[in-house]
């Protein structure tokens, strides 16, 4: 149903152009995404050297039962209501399209004050995962002044359990960013391994206000806001196990087509992005009983903090008051698949 081919794609896309990023007190986090279908007449290769073997694939009308509705404050500050599960069904700020695309959305038809909280969702998978490889297939993704949006992971007692950050940025932002977030003992080391991703900070950890965390920049500029949703998104995977946690980004079009047959070899995909290397990071220690997270917040620690320095006018409390802001500010999700070693 949602095979549709690159040409035919520009056609339908919406002129959608906001990007965002977020930078927490607690974290700081940049997000990516992933999927398209490419030409199977072109791409086809049966890869039957997949060591993979999928283990939950979260997609279509069950998507929603699988996922936990977070509707306490946000802990990043942002000015954003959460709702349960079944006022976000009701305010069709969640759903399921009947192409199997699901939709997490912020409010964007209520009249709020300045300085007041707009409606938006964060969903956590009620399964954890220590390990594997994750396969996310984002069509869009929100973007756009004051919106901070993210997929990432997390394990119990942040930090202790740990946070990888996926596919994250604030405001306009153009590139994602991939972080993670750790107690005491983890650092991002130099190696030999090549990447394409631009080193940001090195320390992992988070002490005292200082929540920064260890992370690479993306090159491609597809990867975040408005140029993502414009090629109709693209896939972001992940691979964590004791080596360490690699990223890679594929724009829509350049999906390889083991991932599209769901017998991923992440040996055949090239030069990561990113890549933590367990050579100064102890991975189990480090990184445990984490839930998938997906969230859109609104200004905060990250968003709110670099609102003006990204180039949005007036306030992030205005922008949140600005409705119209937020017809951007959605993700629609193709699927989230989770690999283990076969
Ligand atoms: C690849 O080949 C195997 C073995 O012949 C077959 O079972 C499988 O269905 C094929 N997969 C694809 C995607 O063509
Ligand atoms: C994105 O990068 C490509 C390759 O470097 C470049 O040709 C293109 O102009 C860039 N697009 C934007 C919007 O910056
Ligand atoms: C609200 O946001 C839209 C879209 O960014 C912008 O065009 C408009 O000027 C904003 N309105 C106000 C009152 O700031």
């Amino acid at each position: 149903m949602q095979y549709i081919l690159p040409a035919a794609l520009l056609l339908l896309l919406p002129l959608e152009g906001l990007a965002h990023a977020h930078l927490d007190v607690d974290r700081i986090h940049w997000s990516r995404h992933s999927g398209s279908r490419s030409t199977p007449t072109l791409r086809a290769r049966n890869n039957t050297d997949s060591p993979y073997k999928l283990e939950d694939m979260y997609q279509g009308a069950s998507f929603l039962n699988d996922w936990d509705f977070f509707s306490f404050d946000d802990p990043t500050h942002g000015l954003v209501n959460y709702q349960t599960k079944a006022d976000a069904i009701k305010k069709k700020l969640a759903y399921v399209q009947g192409d199997g695309t699901t939709v997490l959305a912020v409010d964007d038809f209520s009249t709020v004050a300045v300085g007041g909280k707009r409606d938006s969702v964060r969903i956590s998978s009620k399964k954890t995962y220590n390990g594997g490889l994750f396969i996310a297939d984002f069509w869009k993704m929100p973007h756009g002044c004051s919106v901070w949006p993210a997929y990432w992971s997390v394990g119990p007692n942040w930090p202790a359990g740990g946070e990888i950050d996926v596919f994250e940025g604030v405001n306009e932002g153009t590139a994602n960013q991939y972080t993670l977030h750790t107690s005491d003992g983890c650092t991002l080391s130099q190696n030999n391994v090549r990447v394409k991703g631009v080193v940001g900070n090195a320390n992992c950890a988070s002490s005292g206000n200082d929540n920064t965390g260890c992370a690479f920049r993306e090159t491609d500029n597809r990867s975040y806001g408005k140029a993502f949703n414009m090629n109709s998104g693209g896939v972001y995977a992940h691979l964590w196990n004791s080596k360490g946690i690699k990223f890679w980004f594929f724009p829509r079009g350049e999906i390889p087509a083991d991932i599209s047959s769901k017998q991923p070899n992440p040996d055949s995909w090239g030069t990561p992005s990113a890549f933590f290397s367990s050579n100064t990071c102890d991975m189990p220690s480090h990184f445990y009983e984490h839930s998938l997270v997906i969230d859109t917040t609104l200004c905060g620690d990250w968003a709110g903090s670099t609102f003006s320095g990204d180039g949005c006018p007036g306030t992030c409390a205005q922008a949140v008051a600005n409705t119209t802001i937020f017809q951007w500010a959605k993700w629609k999700i193709n699927y989230i698949a989770t690999y283990q070693l076969a």
